[in-house]
């Protein structure tokens, strides 16, 4: 029984493997944070205590200010100055919100998952606490739902809003969760970055006052990723507290992390304010995104894995785990625009002939595009490139026994377009306005049904029949001249929530047309690799960067939150240079194997080499996709880099070290294989040469060359 309710402390314990949460009631109005930590771990339920000038409800007495307690719920504007997880503003303009403990109640399996919105899913087992509160003046119902999930030791929070009043009410602000934890020597953990330049790691102390990431692109943005942790200021990968928090949503989010005076710290993940509102009419109900928290008692490591497990059991679509990932050809650095039927048969020849799955066709095929200045709306192959037609083509490609994948950007329009000169009105722009362009596009207006129907309508026809494997879904731009022509000025705020929305409802609705085909997805390079994302693609592609050196700490960061199951990553343009070539291999095992280079101008040499490859990848990649990582020695503060992946029973181990640039010759420290098995032997199936246990538990020292480009793989397989 994860979830419990204990009559006379009136707390709630939600538990899972290794951790639990506990709030209780207090007045039979507010929720008061506990606890959250380690299962075995006593703690003190709060004492009340009085801070100078803290507003207070005079029946409870002064003890009892909400700018003080730790809470499950802070509402703004009724004594709680610290930041706020909802503020609703009511008709005559009153944003005072305050809600009151009602009942609870517990739910089994899949009861309830937010309205039309990525969420974990819930195992047969899996429990969720409703906790009802209401308000007297709004007659509003909020009720807050915490799932547990057991094994990976996450806790997954959103609320619902329903509008039981005759009039209308806007939600101003929207957190999904809360977290107030007693200390605030703490460092926080974030990515920033930009196009080609996702994911940089950051670790600062937490100060006093407000520190926040965010993106108020309408995409969740390579600027700043959602996922944030909070650890212990001297937590290493084995030790230390480590708080992990992300967000189900691919849209502009906001993390805030506030020091009060108090010395307290309070975390939350939502949609925020700046870019968001949203009108709740009388009877109608609203669903913020899901969040999720996960705590780690024993440093980053741990919080890595259970992150990787939750998102692989949970999150993405279960082939995604289930099966091997093609290891693909995609078209894109090799050819750019410039594709056409009898080229493309040629690719798909020769990577057959390398043992490559899947051709992927990117950008290009369609309407009358030449650049990226036309035809993003047109979604029909051009017919000079396809003299017979998509499917024939489609179907020549999979003669040569390798899959089909193809490129597509729905959520995007030309102004150089039939669509666009067709309506106009289907892209965001402000009345009077001229929007600004990115990348010469405009973002197509997806909170719209007309839009999503004609999308659904022009993918139906021109996909008719093509057998087709994969979808690279593309987004390259981000949302400005927010504005929909569709809704009411009272409705704007919405537009960019309801465009995610909408973009969500078409990727469902190509996994229903498409079933067997899988998605990956792509925003620019690494621009959306988001939770919300994950739950309907299959893979998404980490960055237009593919510099081995880059790679290398990409790689490192987008394991912090996300499993290697999640991350495309391609060998691009090697040249001639098979050292280059192996190099930029081993870097791109880290995650899911493809090439982007032009398979036709490659020496018999290079091709050799890369068909060796596929077979060898082929040989660990359930490793990779479905194993435990341990990160060694980090890319960022180190002049090489080392990890392992070890499969669940840890019957084989994937080494990796991988030399930067500036690598100084020597060895390196002992690289510790702690999750070798108990007295079992390996064989290194690349070399043959043998190790037991005890040495790798030790640590191995492997060769520093000091030379560019270098690499090592040690791939070990008990010995039965
Ligand atoms: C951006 C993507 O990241 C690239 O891989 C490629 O698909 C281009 N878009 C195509 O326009």
């Amino acid at each position: 029984m994860p979830i419990r309710f204990d009559k006379d402390t009136k707390a709630f314990t939600i538990t899972t493997k290794r951790t639990k949460y506990v709030f209780s009631v207090a007045h039979d109005k507010y929720l008061i944070h506990q606890f959250y930590g380690k299962k075995s771990e006593r703690f003190d339920f709060f004492a009340p205590y009085m801070v100078s000038f803290a507003p207070y409800q005079k029946s409870f007495g002064n003890g009892w200010s909400p700018d003080v307690f730790p809470q499950e719920m802070p509402f703004f504007g009724s004594g709680d100055f610290r930041c706020s997880a909802l503020k609703l503003r009511e008709a005559n303009g009153s944003c005072v919100t305050d809600f009151s403990y009602d009942s609870y109640k517990v739910y089994k399996k899949n009861q309830t998952v937010p309205d039309d919105l990525p969420h974990a899913r819930r195992d047969a087992d899996s429990e969720t606490l409703a906790v009802k509160l209401t308000d007297s003046v709004t007659n509003c119902v909020l009720t807050l739902y915490y799932t547990a999930f057991y094994d990976e030791d996450v806790i997954a929070r959103y609320f619902t809003l329903k509008n039981c009043k005759d009039c209308a009410v806007k939600i101003e602000k929207c957190m999904s969760l809360t977290l107030d934890l007693p200390s605030c020597d703490l460092d926080m953990i974030s990515l920033y970055g930009g196009h080609y330049d996702e994911r940089h790691l950051e670790r600062v102390p937490l100060r006093h006052g407000i520190q926040s990431v965010y993106s108020r692109r309408g995409a969740s943005s390579p600027q700043f990723n959602p996922f944030i942790a909070l650890c212990s200021r001297n937590a290493t990968e084995e030790r230390g507290d480590v708080y992990g928090f992300n967000l189900m949503w691919s849209g502009s989010f906001l993390d805030e992390v506030e020091v009060d005076q108090t010395n307290h710290t309070r975390v939350q993940t939502g949609l925020g304010e700046e870019n968001f509102g949203y009108l709740l009419e009388s009877g109608e109900s609203f669903s913020s995104p899901e969040a999720i928290v996960t705590y780690s008692p024993c440093g980053l490591g741990n919080m890595k894995r259970n992150l990787h497990d939750f998102i692989r059991r949970h999150v993405l679509p279960e082939v995604s785990t289930r099966r091997p990932h093609p290891v693909v050809l995609n078209t894109w650095e090799a050819c750019y625009f410039d594709i056409d039927e009898e080229k493309l048969v040629k690719f798909a020849k020769e990577a057959s002939s390398l043992g490559i799955d899947m051709l992927v066709m990117d950008d290009g095929w369609f309407g009358k595009r030449k650049s990226d200045w036309s035809s993003l709306g047109d979604w029909y192959p051009t017919p000079e490139k396809f003299k017979h037609g998509l499917k024939s083509f489609a179907e020549r490609v999979k003669a040569e026994g390798i899959s089909f994948g193809i490129w597509i950007e729905p959520e995007m329009i030309n102004p150089d377009s039939d669509l666009y000169r067709a309506h106009p009105d289907w892209a965001l722009s402000a009345p009077g306005r001229t929007p600004a362009e990115s990348r010469q596009q405009l973002v197509l207006d997806t909170s719209r049904e007309d839009v999503l129907d004609y999308l659904k309508g022009i993918f139906k026809k021109t996909f008719d029949g093509v057998p087709i494997d994969y979808f690279k879904w593309d987004a390259n731009r981000h949302l400005s001249d927010v504005y929909s022509n569709a809704l009411p000025p009272e409705r704007q705020d919405e537009v960019a929530f309801r465009c995610i929305k909408g973009t969500y409802a078409l990727l469902k609705w190509f996994a229903e047309e498409y079933p067997d085909a899988v998605i990956e997805t792509c925003a620019g390079g690494g621009g959306r690799y988001d939770l919300g994302m994950m739950q309907h693609g299959f893979q998404i592609w980490a960055s237009d960067n593919t510099w081995p050196y880059s790679r290398t700490w990409m790689q490192s960061s987008a394991l912090l939150a996300y499993p290697a199951a999640t991350m495309s990553c391609h060998v691009a343009n090697p040249g001639g240079d098979v050292r280059a070539l192996d190099f930029k291999y081993k870097v791109a095992v880290g995650g899911m194997l493809g090439y982007e280079l032009n398979i036709l101008d490659m020496s018999d040499e290079i091709k050799s080499e890369i068909a060796r490859e596929v077979r060898e990848y082929k040989t660990f990649e359930h490793v990779i996709r479905c194993g435990d990582y341990f990160e060694l020695v980090s890319p960022f503060t180190n002049d090489h880099s080392a990890y392992y992946y070890a499969s669940k029973d840890r019957s084989e181990i994937l080494l990796s070290l991988i030399e930067k640039e500036n690598t100084k010759p020597g060895v390196t420290k002992p690289l510790k294989i702690k999750a070798a098995k108990e007295s079992a032997s390996y064989t290194d199936a690349l070399t043959g040469k043998e190790y037991n246990a005890e040495e790798l538990r030790r640590g191995i020292r492997l060769p520093l060359t000091g030379d560019k480009d270098t690499a090592t793989l040690i791939h070990l397989v008990e010995k039965k």
